[in-house]
């Protein structure tokens, strides 16, 4: 399945899932949305009131945010992929349950391999965590980190939380300003990655033309003494 309708494939189960509680609750699901060929995630923690109402993400005050951040560095939500931890709106905003994390997962893998992005951006800890479990925000946000199974993951403080707390506004659009870079850098790490296997390939492959050419001398010998 091509990568487009299998993020369509992902929504239509989304829209229908029953696997945890939070269906129960909720108006619209939020797969997610964006451009389908961006090189970047952006990964939230679930939807709000307002998204849960139009089944969009980020469409509510932190979305604008969003938009604001986006646009200090001339890009638009159209160039990106946004979606959440968990694709239902948790009541009262309250933090997702790990359980519910976790029967959600299989859905935000999924769109992970559709996309194959080159960078994905944490938007607060729910998200953080997943990428990278044992990271403090306050110590990693804004950087360029691995994550065990070698993604590339860019932290961010949840927009959300600027509206509560004005300083964190300096420091969001401060992170946001180092993200191109950032996806240079990731960029050019995958590159580097293909690059060191296609060597190790071609030297595994000569190595196994060696020795099937030498297979063959030693079948050649057997068969002319013979
Ligand atoms: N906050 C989130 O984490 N996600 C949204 O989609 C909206 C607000
Ligand atoms: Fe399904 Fe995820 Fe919604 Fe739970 S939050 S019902 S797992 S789509």
């Amino acid at each position: 399945m091509g990568s487009e309708a299998e993020l369509a494939q992902v929504a239509d189960e989304v829209r229908a899932c029953t696997r945890c509680p939070l269906a129960a609750r909720r108006t619209h699901a939020v797969p997610g949305e964006g451009n389908v060929l961006s090189d970047v995630l952006l990964v939230g923690e679930g939807p709000g009131a307002r998204e849960d109402a139009t089944g969009r993400p980020f469409v509510g005050p932190a979305g604008q945010l969003l938009d604001e951040l986006l646009g200090a560095i001339g890009w638009q939500r159209g160039d990106v992929f946004i979606t959440n931890v968990v694709k239902c709106r948790p009541p009262g905003n309250r933090d997702p349950e790990p359980e519910e994390t976790a029967a959600c997962a299989g859905y935000l893998d999924r769109q992970e391999r559709a996309l194959d992005p080159a960078i994905v951006v944490t938007l607060g800890r729910h998200s953080l965590r997943r990428y990278l479990p044992g990271a403090r925000i306050s110590s990693v946000h804004g950087s360029l980190r691995r994550s065990p199974t070698g993604q590339h993951v860019f932290p961010m403080y949840h927009p959300a939380a600027a509206l509560h707390q004005a300083s964190l506004r300096d420091t969001l659009f401060h992170d946001l300003r180092g993200l191109p870079a950032a996806l240079v850098a990731a960029r050019a790490a995958i590159e580097a990655d293909r690059a060191a296997s296609t060597e190790a390939a071609t030297a595994a492959a000569a190595a196994a033309s060696t020795v099937a050419a030498a297979t063959d001398d030693v079948q050649m010998t057997l068969f002319q003494e013979h």
